[in-house]
């Protein structure tokens, strides 16, 4: 099993928590490629078996790149395919669903015909830089560990 995990990031948190999420999966015998969103040109659902996908919380949605992101990833190709969304933000952003760039993703993935794996992840990040909360981390790699073996079923 391989599968893509892409992340957009201004700060380096999101991309944190793409490499944790990459680390725990590969400990898990799941081999894993993780990109920058901006690194990736073309996307061919031949190479990958699931994709997880994760962008900062802008203005309560996805970033540009993510969002342009997207637009590659061809329902026709990818459906029943299993993925993942995650996002980082802020702690008061929490409480509002409609503000996560996770559920975002995730509903339009969903809309291609994927098949969502999990609940999205929300990572908390401390204002604008960073870093992640304490626990945030360790959150995120019990997070791959259950992905992980939803992948393997
Ligand atoms: C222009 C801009 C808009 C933002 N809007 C939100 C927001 O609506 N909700 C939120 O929780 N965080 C918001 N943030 C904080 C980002 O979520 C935070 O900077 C990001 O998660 C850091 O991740 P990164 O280091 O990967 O860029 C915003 C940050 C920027 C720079």
């Amino acid at each position: 099993m391989k599968g893509i995990v892409v992340y957009d990031t201004s700060h380096g948190n999101t991309r944190a928590v793409a490499e944790a999420i990459s680390e725990t999966l590969r400990e898990s015998g799941i081999e894993v490629g993780t990109f920058y969103v901006k690194d990736v040109k073309k996307l061919s659902a031949k190479d990958y078996d699931f994709l997880v996908l994760g962008s900062p919380t802008k203005f309560g949605t996805m970033s540009l790149a993510v969002k342009g992101f997207l637009g590659k990833v061809k329902g026709d190709e990818w459906a029943n395919k299993p993925f993942a969304a995650f996002d980082t933000e802020n702690p008061p952003n929490m409480e509002k669903k409609e503000w996560s760039a996770a559920e975002k993703i995730a509903a339009v993935l969903r809309d291609k015909k994927l098949s969502q794996s999990l609940p999205v992840l929300r990572v908390l990040v401390q204002d604008w830089k960073g870093p992640l909360l304490e626990g945030e981390l360790e959150r995120t790699k019990a997070y791959a560990r259950e992905l992980a073996g939803q992948l393997k079923k």
